[in-house]
């Protein structure tokens, strides 16, 4: 296969402003979780196919933490843009702000990474374009993910270790000072 031209971040740099409706709302009249997740996942499709050229899926999702709550009326922005590129893969980091319109106040309710996988026609994974890093903001976010990357990694192996070695009865003294009842 030839090889791509690379791309520069600008290019598939992607924002989707969207009116916190009603029916976005839970309960409590709060903007659910779900519907900022799918609204960030297509963000994220955007600006990933924008740099790859195909059509992408949705690997894994890191970071998600909504730290503020997003009311009705609000207008909610998803700024997007690529972080990195492997060879089918990229990070997309998504800032995600919301602005209460008659205040003018903004606030960062979270930052999150999804990992996208371009496709082929044949639903393969194909080779995107390299990534071209004009400025230390491009080559700080490249870097950040290669190390969270690194940790991932880490953090599964180890994960992984635990669960196979875990001996019920030498770690039962951790429930102590859980909220549980252990009744067998
Ligand atoms: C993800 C998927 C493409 C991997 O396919 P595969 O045949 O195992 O391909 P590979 O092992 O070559 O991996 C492809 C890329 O995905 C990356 N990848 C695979 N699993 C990953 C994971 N859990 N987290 C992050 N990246 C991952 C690999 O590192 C590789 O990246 P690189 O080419 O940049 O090095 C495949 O499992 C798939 O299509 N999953 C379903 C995705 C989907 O439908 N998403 C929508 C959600 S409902």
């Amino acid at each position: 296969m030839q090889s791509q031209s690379p791309k520069t971040v600008n290019h598939s740099r992607t924002t989707i402003t969207e009116l916190m409706i009603p029916s976005y709302a839970n309960f409590g009249g709060k903007i659910h979780g779900g519907i900022l997740l799918s609204l960030m996942d297509k963000v994220a499709y955007a600006c990933a196919a924008k740099h790859a050229g195909t059509y992408c899926v949705t690997v894994s999702i890191d970071g998600v933490e909504f730290l503020q709550p997003v009311e009705v009326g609000q207008l909610v922005s998803l700024h997007a843009s690529i972080n990195h590129v492997g060879r089918t893969s990229m990070v997309i980091g998504i800032r995600v702000v919301a602005e209460n319109i008659k205040t003018g106040e903004i606030k960062h309710t979270n930052t999150s990474y999804f990992t996208m996988v371009a496709k082929d026609d044949d639903n393969k994974p194909t080779e995107v374009p390299p990534l071209v890093l004009e400025s230390d903001d491009d080559i700080r976010r490249f870097l950040e993910a290669i190390k969270r990357k690194e940790l991932k990694a880490n953090y599964k192996t180890e994960l992984a270790n635990e669960k196979t070695s875990m001996q019920i009865e030498e770690n039962l003294h951790l429930l102590e000072k859980e909220r549980v009842v252990v009744k067998r």
